[in-house]
């Protein structure tokens, strides 16, 4: 491979090319990135939480109850708050009673670490007047222990801190009743001190990190089909999920389990600006999926957001916009402010849909929203939706919609096998530069089976450097799913697989993580000579060279989809390195394998960048400024 760079033939592009897609499916908030540790803590899930049966989806879904003449029932008389009227009415009149929560597959504790703890509690009848919290192991065994005193007839939130005295991974936390009588409990929450940036109500620090490690431009939010739901009563609504924990409204997972919305918009846009990235929330187009009015799933009437309704609606979307930038005076603004962050989101993107079927129910609900954010807040950039492929006629109509109303960008969707990108690396070259830009928000090369492993993580950078070469049309990309719990997933493959102790990332991680931390916001073109002209041959290397402006540093990208190592030649002088320090980074391994990591080293240009490129690689080649 002879790469001929010519500088003089340059172009900007995007910096802002790679992302995140979050969704929670697969448990990636709740039992996630969400540091609660106390499943159902709420007492709110429900049977219709889920599409198939399970005779433990109730109320008292995580909670066990022990010890003699002792009851656990769920009451919804006087609820904390209207959004959460379900609450556990303990009543005892033996010693020994406990109501022990194991939260996700068990809780985890590390020894000389503090737990926050925080329910609601209130006397009821003859009251038991006093509960110790408590830590334990699997076998009982007490790692930290806190009494609380229930004196109050109307609800008490009350809070202790918990130190575990011992490592343990089959933990659980213990509410145990030191007297006889009947107590009401709610939001009981345990999270640990330490979360990412140290927040309170934040984020599983480990997870966080390595979301953050991809160095992620912008992250989408809150998905994904989870945005649109399956029904009118599905749709996540934004106002929903901010405020007080106990005044939020959960509600059903249209992938078939329980949302807190303790992990909301504020801790989105929060998170966002943690790791200095965009925020891109995407709200359903007046549509749930597939234009469904009916819940689950979809096999009701075909429909929207009634039209007499979708002025409210369409306020509901400018109130985000404000509540994101509004300053501390304004109606939104002034609750954004009162949880902890006076200061402006500087919110710039907003998503309108999630690959809708584009019917007139669609186009007419969208048309409504755009324009009322257009003329309100042009300074934001809408992002439309093209359907759930990259070909078929919601794509056609999508498109034919955007270019209507000149949408400045366009969500596209596609899930394919290795072979599609590795032989669509052209698919940008032929977009009209004068019509809406793209995001792609959702694509993933999928093995037979669904799965991942070098030979998809490789289709994936080969297709990326096809996306840096447009990146004057592609602006934003994202791979999806990002997160997925094991032993709870919904759909495979995804970015990142976890459980209580470990994350594993897959290789696909890597190459995001390889192009968010080498991306460059100038496309400087390359010809290139392969001597083996075969076109099958030819399609499966593939390279870029970009320049970030900022540091200086020209990057060269180079992937060898082929079993034999290619020598390669580029002539980086041209583009201006004159020798010197590069970093370059190679992932590589056998095709099928899967857990494969990049390996880093300082390499010594002295002219031009000649190597040997591995087969079956990804190579990044950082010349240092
Ligand atoms: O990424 C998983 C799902 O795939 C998303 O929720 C949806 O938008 C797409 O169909």
């Amino acid at each position: 491979l002879d790469i001929s760079i010519d500088p003089k033939q340059s172009k900007q592009i995007s910096d802002l090319l790679i992302g995140i897609f979050f969704e929670d499916i697969n448990y990636a908030a709740d039992g996630g990135l969400y540091g609660e540790l106390i499943q159902n803590r709420d007492f709110e899930y429900d049977p219709g939480d889920r599409e198939y049966r399970d005779k433990n989806w109730n109320s008292k879904h995580s909670w066990t109850i022990a010890g003699n003449e002792t009851t656990f029932e769920i009451d919804s008389a006087s609820p904390v708050h209207e959004n959460n009227p379900h609450y556990a009415v303990l009543t005892t009149s033996a010693p020994g009673a406990i109501l022990a929560n194991s939260g996700y597959d068990s809780i985890s504790f590390k020894k000389g670490e503090k737990y926050n703890l925080s329910l609601f509690t209130k006397q009821l009848g003859s009251s038991i007047s006093k509960i110790e919290a408590r830590l334990v192991d699997k076998k009982g065994s007490v790692l930290a222990t806190s009494q609380l005193s229930i004196d109050a007839k109307n609800w008490q939130q009350q809070s202790a801190a918990l130190v575990a005295n011992a490592d343990v991974n089959n933990g659980r936390l213990e509410i145990k009743p030191l007297s006889a009588g009947r107590i009401a409990i709610d939001m009981v929450s345990l999270f640990p001190e330490k979360t990412f940036k140290n927040r309170k109500n934040g984020m599983r620090e480990d997870l966080a990190q390595t979301i953050a490690d991809i160095h992620p431009r912008f992250i989408r939010f809150p998905g994904g089909c989870l945005a649109h739901g399956d029904g009118l009563n599905n749709i996540y609504r934004w106002k929903n999920s901010i405020g007080p924990l106990e005044a939020r409204k959960p509600q059903r997972n249209i992938w078939g389990y329980h949302q807190s919305a303790g992990l909301g918009y504020f801790e989105y846009f929060r998170f966002c600006e943690d790791i200095n990235a965009e925020p891109l929330p995407v709200v359903a187009a007046g549509v749930p999926c597939q234009n469904s009015v009916c819940s689950p799933t979809g096999g009701g009437q075909q429909g929207g957001i009634p039209l007499n309704e979708m002025d409210a609606y369409i306020q509901e979307i400018l109130d985000l916009i404000e509540w994101a930038n509004g300053d501390a005076n304004s109606k939104w603004g002034r609750l954004r402010a009162e949880a902890g962050h006076p200061k402006p989101f500087n919110l710039k993107y907003i998503g309108i849909g999630n690959e809708d079927l584009i019917s007139d129910v669609f186009e007419e609900r969208f048309t409504m929203i755009y324009n009322a954010v257009k003329k309100q807040h042009p300074e934001i950039t809408v992002i439309g939706t093209v359907g759930p492929s990259s070909e078929g006629a919601d794509y056609v109509e999508g498109w034919k919609l955007a270019n209507k109303l000149k949408v400045p960008m366009v969500d596209e969707h596609y899930y394919r096998s290795p072979g599609w990108f590795i032989y669509n690396q052209d698919f940008y070259d032929k977009y009209d530069r004068s019509a809406s830009k793209v995001y792609l928000g959702e694509y993933a090369a999928h093995a037979p089976g669904a799965t991942s492993n070098l030979e998809t993580a490789l289709a994936e950078a080969l297709y990326l450097t096809a996306v840096e070469r447009n990146g004057d049309v592609v602006k934003m990309t994202s791979y999806a799913p990002l997160l997925a719990r094991k032993g709870h997933t919904q759909w495979n493959p995804d970015l990142i697989y976890f459980d209580n102790l470990t994350i594993r990332p897959t290789i696909g991680y890597y190459v995001q993580k390889l192009y968010g931390n080498n991306s460059g916001n100038e496309y400087i073109t390359a010809a290139s000579t392969v001597s083996n002209k075969e076109d099958a041959v030819k399609k499966r290397i593939g390279y870029s060279v970009v320049r970030d402006t900022k540091s200086g540093d020209l990057i060269v990208k180079i992937i060898n989809l082929l079993p034999v190592a290619v020598h390669t030649k580029a002539n980086v002088r041209q583009a201006g390195f004159n020798g010197g320090k590069a970093i370059q980074t190679v992932l590589t391994g056998r095709p099928m394998e899967k857990d494969v990591a990049p390996v880093s080293k300082e390499i010594k240009i002295e002219s031009e960048l000649e190597m040997e490129i591995a087969p079956y690689s990804f190579n990044v080649i950082r010349l240092l400024k």
